[in-house]
């Protein structure tokens, strides 16, 4: 099949997806696929529906890629991809509308409040304060309510560290979600959907050297420890597996999608986010579960391409 890899965009992630296109189409072509790139521009659908490929592969990560606008005109095009269609997208993305799904869909997910930049200056950050420690304690994550990579993430451990967290939370996004923080062991799990339906993958456990999983420890080789499979009894992996599918069907996400979740000290997972179009760069998440159950990359992506085009 003659594939274009849709890699860089303009979103903070655009880096990250540069590297996750370029190991997508390192893995295609060495089946001897027709693979080409394109970059998500204003030219990026004339020059689809002039070449009129079997399938395109958004490798985009953030706002273009990942919140449903693009995926859409790839729908009203009548292109086949990879993914999830527009609207599942746009639920994934917005990750208060996530945790909402998952948690009506019987999931567990982190008490949590969220904030408008507008808001938080117009009620100040006493009240603000005021308002988030109302219903949760000072052990806190604030993050971008549409973002990833980590990037805007703050954990927050007293309330002082709060203004400046939602000052960077607000940098990415013009709404904060601040999440209790639930410790314990931080896990991945890659979701692809089979003849059976949909099926976790082994999670992957993620133990950053700093302590914290932000945009360094993410994309630095050797700057965070992975387990895969990880260190958990097998029933707390399967629990963490089944909350992964519950979150893909629950938002009714296409082909591929990874969950990140907290296995707090009872083991009982609890839901974070999922992701539409998971890192595939050197050091992500994925691709990590895709080889521990000893497929390589290439056929791995053959199957999800497969998939789509069936
Ligand atoms: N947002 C990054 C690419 C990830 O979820 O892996
Ligand atoms: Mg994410």
């Amino acid at each position: 099949p003659s594939v274009v890899v849709l890699s860089g965009g303009i979103s903070h992630e655009r880096d990250v997806s540069l590297r996750s296109g370029r190991r997508v189409v390192d893995a295609l072509a060495r089946l001897g696929w027709a693979v080409t790139t394109a970059e998500p521009d204003a030219r990026l659908l004339t020059a689809l529906l002039e070449q009129r490929p079997d399938v395109v592969w958004p490798a985009l990560h953030g706002a273009s890629g990942e919140d449903g606008s693009l995926r859409a005109l790839l729908d009203v095009s009548g292109l086949t991809y990879i993914g999830s269609r527009g609207p599942a997208a746009r639920l994934a993305w917005d990750k208060p509308t996530a945790k909402r799904i998952v948690s009506d869909a019987g999931g567990t997910t982190p008490a949590s409040v969220t904030l408008t930049r507008e808001v938080f200056r117009e009620i100040g950050a006493r009240s603000a304060i005021d308002t988030i420690l109302g219903s949760m304690s000072e052990q806190l994550v604030v993050k971008p309510a549409r973002g990833g990579s980590a990037q805007g993430v703050t954990v927050v451990d007293e309330a002082q560290q709060l203004p400046r967290a939602l000052m960077d939370a607000f940098t990415y996004a013009d709404e904060a979600l601040i999440e209790q923080r639930i410790t314990g062991t931080e896990v991945a799990v890659g979701v692809l959907d089979g003849d059976e339906g949909a099926e976790a993958l082994p999670a992957v456990e993620i133990v950053p050297r700093s302590g914290f999983y932000g945009f360094e420890e993410r994309y630095t080789a050797g700057a965070t420890r992975f387990y895969t499979p990880a260190r958990v009894p097998a029933e707390v992996a399967e629990a963490a597996g089944d909350l992964a599918v519950v979150a893909h069907r629950a938002m009714g996400l296409r082909h591929l999608s990874r969950a990140d979740l907290v296995i707090d000290g009872e083991g009982r997972p609890w839901f974070l986010e999922s992701n539409v179009m998971p890192g595939l760069t050197e050091t992500s998440l994925l691709p990590q579960a895709l080889l521990s159950t000893g497929r390589d990359l290439s056929s791995a992506y053959a199957a999800i391409t497969q998939r789509a085009l069936a």
